[in-house]
């Protein structure tokens, strides 16, 4: 069964071509980054019009890099939301013309269904159940996974997105957009330890997250700093402690999840797991544990067709079709799909 899949959430336009839910054939991203930089952020009304210019030739190029052409395909997989609703109908109308004019099933699919499903196109795959964290510029969410379809929300963000976090700080310190890897190539000489920035861990037991408290303290601080001229800290060294800070609340509230509903592998997917950082150090805190992390590829963290395609093909099997009246949703909890 082979899927086409179709991600305009947010700044990339996305497609991809995946052959039974697992053997990804193609992916091409066309990002958008040069668009918005110069703006600090995604300027919604400019994705939707670069999603209208960048769509048709995203998939003909996913169809030649996979060797395929239009009549090979057996589905097409859409992300409905979250996320931008004027970019996401850029790809909901290309998918229901194309499923309309080669009479193959459409399927809407939620975009975080497809970060978790996305470590389904590796060669090392978890079992279920599992715990995964789905960090990015628009979402921190933590799940409890027991099967495909089958989630549970059991943290998420009462604020900022952790991507988000990383992107103001960067902007912040003058790094430029987006900040998440700028940021992290910038701690990289710093010292995470040189500023004690808070941690918020909320109530007791709470799997939730709050990024805007750290945020605000980063921002006060960069100001005395400045002020101040201080040569004993650098600017490595506040990019290195604000990034402990994200990635120590990160890995607890993990690490927390797993204990409370008793699973032992850990997967992660978003933009920000591409930080290495993080990886390192839950890599590092587990080791002692007995849990096992999957990681998708990096090209596979970020935003991608190929994971909706493969959320997309677990939904067709299990007998799920969408029409011509689907539709774009800006906030999709997980637990209604
Ligand atoms: O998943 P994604 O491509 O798009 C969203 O759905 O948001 O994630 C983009 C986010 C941005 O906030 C970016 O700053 C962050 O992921 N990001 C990183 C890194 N690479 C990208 N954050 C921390 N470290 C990185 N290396
Ligand atoms: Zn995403």
């Amino acid at each position: 069964m082979i899927i086409l899949g179709i991600d305009t959430s947010c700044d990339d336009t996305c497609a991809s071509i995946v052959e039974d839910g697992k053997r990804l054939l193609s992916n091409v991203v066309s990002s958008q980054v040069s668009v918005h930089n110069r703006y600090g952020g995604v300027v919604p009304e400019l994705a939707s019009r670069e999603h209208i210019r960048n769509i048709v030739p995203v998939v003909e190029e996913s169809m030649e890099k996979a060797s395929l052409n239009n009549k090979d395909i057996d589905a097409i997989a859409v992300t409905v939301g979250p996320g931008l609703v004027g970019a996401l109908l850029v790809g909901i109308y290309f998918a229901k013309a194309f499923s309309y004019a080669k009479g193959i099933p459409l399927i809407g699919v939620n975009h975080l269904e497809g970060h978790i499903l996305s470590v389904f196109l590796e060669k090392r795959l978890p079992s279920f159940p599992f715990v995964a964290l789905t960090v990015s510029g628009g979402h921190t969410n933590i799940y409890h996974v027991r099967d495909f379809g089958d989630y549970t929300v059991l943290g998420r963000t009462l604020d900022d997105a952790a991507g988000e976090a990383f992107d103001k700080v960067a902007k912040l310190l003058g790094l430029g957009y987006p900040g998440g890897g700028i940021i992290e190539k910038t701690a990289f000489d710093g010292r995470d330890d040189a500023i004690d920035f808070p941690r918020a861990y909320l109530s007791k037991g709470s799997l939730d997250f709050s990024f805007s408290g750290l945020k605000t303290s980063v921002s006060l601080y960069i100001k005395k700093w400045r002020d101040r001229n201080d040569n004993e800290i650098s600017l490595q060294d506040i990019a290195a402690s604000f990034q402990a800070a994200v990635v120590d609340i990160l890995i607890d509230k993990l690490i927390a999840a797993t204990n409370q509903v008793g699973v032992k592998s850990i997967m992660l997917a978003g933009g920000v797991a591409r930080n290495n950082y993080l990886r390192n150090k839950l890599q590092e805190t587990i080791s002692d544990k007995g849990i096992d992390l999957y990681i998708p590829h990096p090209e596979l963290c970020t935003d991608n067709g190929a994971m909706i395609a493969v959320a997309g093909y677990h939904r067709l099997i299990k007998g799920y079709r969408d029409d011509l009246t689907l539709d774009a949703r800006s906030r999709f909890p997980l637990n209604q799909i």
